[in-house]
């Protein structure tokens, strides 16, 4: 009994000293395989490799050895930056059934659904179809507001007169302002009708309380604090509220309270003035006093606040403000008066190509705000658990027979290439051609194929560039470079060495350069489309002449004076700081 006690002692200790030395070698392995993943080098206690955006400058720089400085920034000898024309009159309604008939086809068959080019194609050459003048022209509703030729242009310090009411533009954001934050801010500017329109940035501050100060603070958002200071942007914080007004009446009409037994309590999160409040249904009360009814989310639903707080945000926003919300990866191309002023501005956008009528897609959504509708939407999604899903509310809106009054648009509105991956396309692919949500990224050669398949127009005239005759064009202008500019473009190159000290040698050749300027603008860019959806990628930066690289040169030769709008206006505002560059591309 001793013995085999001991014995068996004596075998569990080996094995738990074999056990332990197996856990040391494969300790050792493991620190071994990530020091050589992170450093490079066998030996443990060698540095760290720098990121790997530093590694190709040593070895020279990516884009084929050319001099990212005397690249030019397009082939195009004239961009039209115009191409919109004139903007809408002020007062422009969009004809929205004109808008779902002609881009969808009938209710039941979707004839057009799938055919996003020929929506497009609408939307870009038909404005006198479904663009019109209200009877009641909003601009003279209000003896208040100015005239419409009268109406003060915005300046340096303040934002302008808007001859009739001012349209609110939404968005969420939670964290520092990156290179996206500022497209989206520059694209709205570009196409916006800045004394009408308002940018309100909605900062999650449930979990960050600080969140306001800190985008304040932040060093990329500094080039729009001007716009702060005039009012364009206003930073609001965003907490879940408790307690959510409804228009009086809403909650009668609404067929899942019907039957609610009214119990009489005092308010208890308001106990001194201690109002008398009537709980006429599950979360919803009504006071006593003045009538006013409100959602009332308990205890444990603001404990447990959704994940998917960004898809609450726009249903609360809208119903408590109105006017439209957007998706931070939302890039807006045209004005959105024409289909915001309408009283009745309810709408959202298909989910891809899905046939279902309750299928919505909320990435660009509006709501006139405290009516029967926006506040149904708001009980329904915290009735169902504060579950706001588009698809969840937009079913359920469906089978309540209301989603008549919340309209539904074809993705060639705000999201052309959505109907790309579903159940393939009808009729040609849109100008440019995408397949891939990715590609508005890329600049190399060839790197977007086919995406002039459907451009049907003249080429646009070119500039030679590097070639034989050796023109160079001058960055930032249109005007072919004079001889002077060309000379120093090219000592630029050759002399002294940039500022890195890399950049020494030849001058700028096109062929070499793995980045090349092309025929790429913003005129054949969706137009007709009122926004394009980016779908994520937040990390991504653009290659230059990518798309967006395009795009984001013609918002900064906008903001800086230099170029028009796509309505042919000049900026009048201050001067805003351009994007950053991107040096891991050069
Ligand atoms: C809007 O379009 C519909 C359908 O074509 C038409 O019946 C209606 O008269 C139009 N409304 C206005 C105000 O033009
Ligand atoms: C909402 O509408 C009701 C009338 O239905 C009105 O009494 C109330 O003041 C409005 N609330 C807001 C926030 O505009
Ligand atoms: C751009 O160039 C391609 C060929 O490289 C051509 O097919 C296309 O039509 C051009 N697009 C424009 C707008 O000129
Ligand atoms: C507006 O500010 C810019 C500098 O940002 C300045 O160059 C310009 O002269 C100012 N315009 C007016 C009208 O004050």
């Amino acid at each position: 009994m001793d013995r085999l006690d001991r014995s068996s002692k004596c075998s569990r200790l080996t094995l738990l000293l074999r056990n332990l030395a197996i856990a040391m070698v494969a300790y050792v392995a493991v620190v071994e395989v990530l020091s050589i993943y992170q450093t490079g080098s066998i030996y443990p206690l060698a540095k760290k490799r720098r990121p790997s955006s530093d590694t190709p400058k040593d070895n020279g720089p990516l884009s084929g050895g050319v001099n990212w400085r005397l690249r030019p920034q397009t082939l195009v000898a004239h961009i039209n930056d115009a191409y919109l024309g004139p903007r809408p009159h002020v007062d422009t309604f969009a004809n929205y059934t004109r808008l779902v008939e002609s881009c969808r086809g009938s209710l039941t068959g979707l004839e057009k659904m799938k055919n996003v080019h020929d929506c497009l194609h609408y939307l870009a050459y038909a404005e006198k179809d479904y663009f019109f003048a209200p009877q009641d022209p909003p601009s003279r509703a209000l003896p208040a507001y100015p005239a419409v030729e009268a109406a003060a242009p915005h300046t340096n310090e303040t934002i302008g007169e808007c001859p009739g009411p001012v349209q609110l533009f939404h968005t969420y954001w939670t964290g520092p302002a990156t290179w996206r934050v500022e497209l989206f801010v520059k694209a709205y500017l570009y196409t916006q009708n800045i004394p009408c329109s308002r940018l309100y940035l909605w900062l999650e501050s449930d979990g960050f309380p600080h969140a306001v100060e800190d985008m304040l603070a932040d060093k990329n958002f500094a080039r729009f604090l001007p716009l702060v200071e005039r009012g364009d942007i206003v930073l609001k914080a965003w907490k879940f509220p408790s307690r959510i007004p409804l228009p009086r009446g809403a909650v009668e009409e609404d067929p899942a309270y019907v039957g609610s037994k009214p119990v009489r309590r005092t308010s208890p999160d308001d106990p001194k003035t201690v109002r008398k409040e009537v709980y006429i249904a599950d979360g919803v009360v009504r006071d006593e006093e003045d009538g006013s009814e409100w959602l009332v989310l308990t205890e444990r639903q603001m404990t447990f606040l959704p994940v998917a707080v960004s898809d609450a945000v726009r249903f609360i926003v809208l119903h408590l403000y109105g006017g439209a919300y957007f998706d931070m990866d939302v890039m807006l191309l045209r004005d959105l008066r024409p289909l915001l002023l309408p009283p009745d501005h309810s709408f959202a956008e298909r989910w891809a190509v899905h046939s279902h009528p309750g299928d919505y897609n909320t990435a660009v959504m509006s709501l006139a705000p405290n009516t029967s509708l926006s506040s149904y939407l708001v009980r329904g999604g915290i009735r169902m658990g504060l579950n706001f899903h588009p698809r969840i509310i937009g079913r359920m809106a469906w089978k309540d027979g209301r989603n008549e009054e919340f309209v539904m648009f074809e993705t060639g509105l705000f999201d052309p290439i959505w109907g790309e991956f579903n159940w393939g396309r009808e009729g040609r692919c849109a100008i440019p051609c995408f397949r891939d949500y990715g590609v508005a990224f890329l600049g190399g050669r060839g790197a977007v194929r086919d995406e002039w398949e459907s451009y049907d127009g003249a080429p646009l005239e070119l500039v030679q560039v590097g070639g034989p005759t050796g023109e160079l064009r001058r960055r930032g202008n249109g005007e072919p470079a004079s001889a002077q500019d060309e000379t120093e473009a090219v000592k630029a190159g050759q002399g002294k060495p940039g500022p890195d000290g890399k950049y020494g040698g030849a001058p700028y050749a096109l062929k070499d350069d793995k980045y090349p300027p092309n025929n790429r603008t913003l005129e054949n860019f969706f137009r007709g489309a009122w926004s394009y959806h980016i779908h994520n990628q937040w990390s991504k930066h653009p290659q230059p002449n990518s798309w967006f690289d395009v795009i984001q040169k013609a918002h900064d030769g906008f903001l800086s004076g230099e170029r028009t709008n796509p309505y042919g206006e000049k900026w009048t505002g201050p001067a805003l700081l351009p994007y950053d560059r991107w040096p891991e591309f050069d």
